[in-house]
């Protein structure tokens, strides 16, 4: 049986700076490490300020960064042909992914209103991941993050929490303004807040993270990521609409946020569309409660029953789901899962399963199984090991 590997990040980082010496004919300063993600429940919830539960992935991004002296910035990807070079004030018109390495930089550099901006150098950068990209599972986060934290670094700043809170804010600057994804915080804030051994309750009303432990040795269960391969983005329309949707449904009940509504203002809600979506929010937020007590309670009938009725209000009410994720939900649980469903932002992506671990090799082959027989792309698995936020590698 073979997962999606994280790598050793030693090795990794080691692989970095020799390639990084070849790119550009010096040796790196520093290498930044950001993980991807994967949200074990509160989809769509972020940025109706309410509660997510997300774990770092071992899974990372690496940027290994040097200053330069002339001001440019040279960006380059062992995952892409394309590079990037400019001055910091393009930096907020970088194409494609540099978009995300070059947006995040930019944000640090301006002035936030809060605090003045960082003095950003020139600097070339190169990096490697071992996060799918375009999976769900926060590639774009881990960019921003890792770069990030690489330039914090090369001005010899000191990761505490404020720095870290204001990287996640640079790093939502940079989707949101640079790249146009108007994505609502929960990617950023695990990639820098991630725990090793826990997933991370954020709540987006309070500003507050906190962890939950996840010992899944002692519940018997893995965490399976199954990656359909159906390549989702979040800058095409379907995210923006869902959150639009959101937002007229909460100002229709005259609330700030749907955070502050109850079932029963949902269900009020005349439109059909707005009740539906408005549902799906309240009740997920609602779960997101109840994994976190059946986590501490070592609940796993429970945990399972609330995995499944997170996605079917992600496929009925919020309509974000798509016939491979449906088809992973359905057959890891057929082979033996306790719950599953489809996480981050949707239209494609992973899926996460909390499967008893004696059984994850029966749900693997079952799920690929069905993927053949439907004809669709073969999936990606990976285990969802609850690891470390960003820091230097
Ligand atoms: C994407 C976004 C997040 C969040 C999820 C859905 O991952 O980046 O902010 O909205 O979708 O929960």
């Amino acid at each position: 049986m073979t997962f999606w590997d994280a790598g050793d990040s030693h090795d990794l980082a080691d692989g970095l700076r020799s390639s990084f010496a070849e790119t550009f004919g010096r040796d790196a300063e520093v290498v930044g490490r950001a993980p991807g993600r994967v949200n074990l429940i509160g989809e769509h919830t972020d940025y109706n300020a309410g509660l997510v539960l997300p774990l770092a992935l071992p899974h990372a991004t690496y940027a290994a960064a040097a200053r330069r002296q002339d001001g440019r910035l040279r960006l380059r990807s062992r995952q892409a042909e394309e590079g990037w070079e400019g001055t910091l004030d393009e930096a907020a018109s970088a194409p494609g992914w540099a978009g995300y390495a070059a947006g995040v930089l930019w944000a640090l550099a301006r002035d936030t209103g809060s605090g003045t901006g960082l003095e950003v150098p020139g600097m070339d950068v190169l990096v490697d991941s071992t996060v799918p990209i375009g999976a769900g599972l926060s590639s774009s986060a881990a960019i921003e993050c890792a770069v990030g934290v690489a330039a914090c670094a090369l001005l010899g700043l000191d990761l505490d929490d404020p720095l870290r809170e204001r990287l996640v804010a640079a790093a939502m600057a940079a989707e949101g303004e640079v790249v146009g994804a108007p994505t609502g915080g929960m990617d950023q804030t695990i990639a820098m807040h991630g725990l090793a051994g826990a997933a991370v309750l954020i709540d987006f009303d309070a500003h507050t993270h906190e962890p939950v432990d996840l010992d899944l040795d002692a519940l018997g269960l893995t965490v399976l990521v199954t990656d359909t391969q159906v390549s989702h983005a979040l800058n095409d329309g379907g995210y923006a609409s869902r959150r639009a949707d959101c937002e007229e449904a909460a100002s229709l009940l005259g609330l700030a946020s749907l955070r502050e509504a109850t079932q029963a203002q949902a269900e009020s809600l005349e439109d059909e569309r707005l009740r539906r979506r408005a549902r799906h929010v309240v009740t997920e937020i609602a779960r997101v409660t109840e994994t976190v007590a059946a986590l501490r309670d070592s609940d796993r009938p429970a945990l399972g029953r609330l995995l499944l009725a997170s996605h079917v209000s992600m496929r009925d009410d919020f309509e974000i789901s798509c016939a491979e994720l449906d088809a992973v939900v359905e057959t890891a649980v057929e082979a033996g899962a306790m719950g599953s469903r489809m996480t981050g932002g949707g239209f494609g992506g992973s899926a996460v399963s909390l499967v008893p671990t004696e059984r994850v090799e029966a749900v693997v082959r079952a799920v690929d199984a069905r993927f053949v027989a439907e004809g669709f792309r073969a999936p990606r698995h990976l285990l969802g090991v609850p690891s470390a936020g960003a820091g230097l590698a």
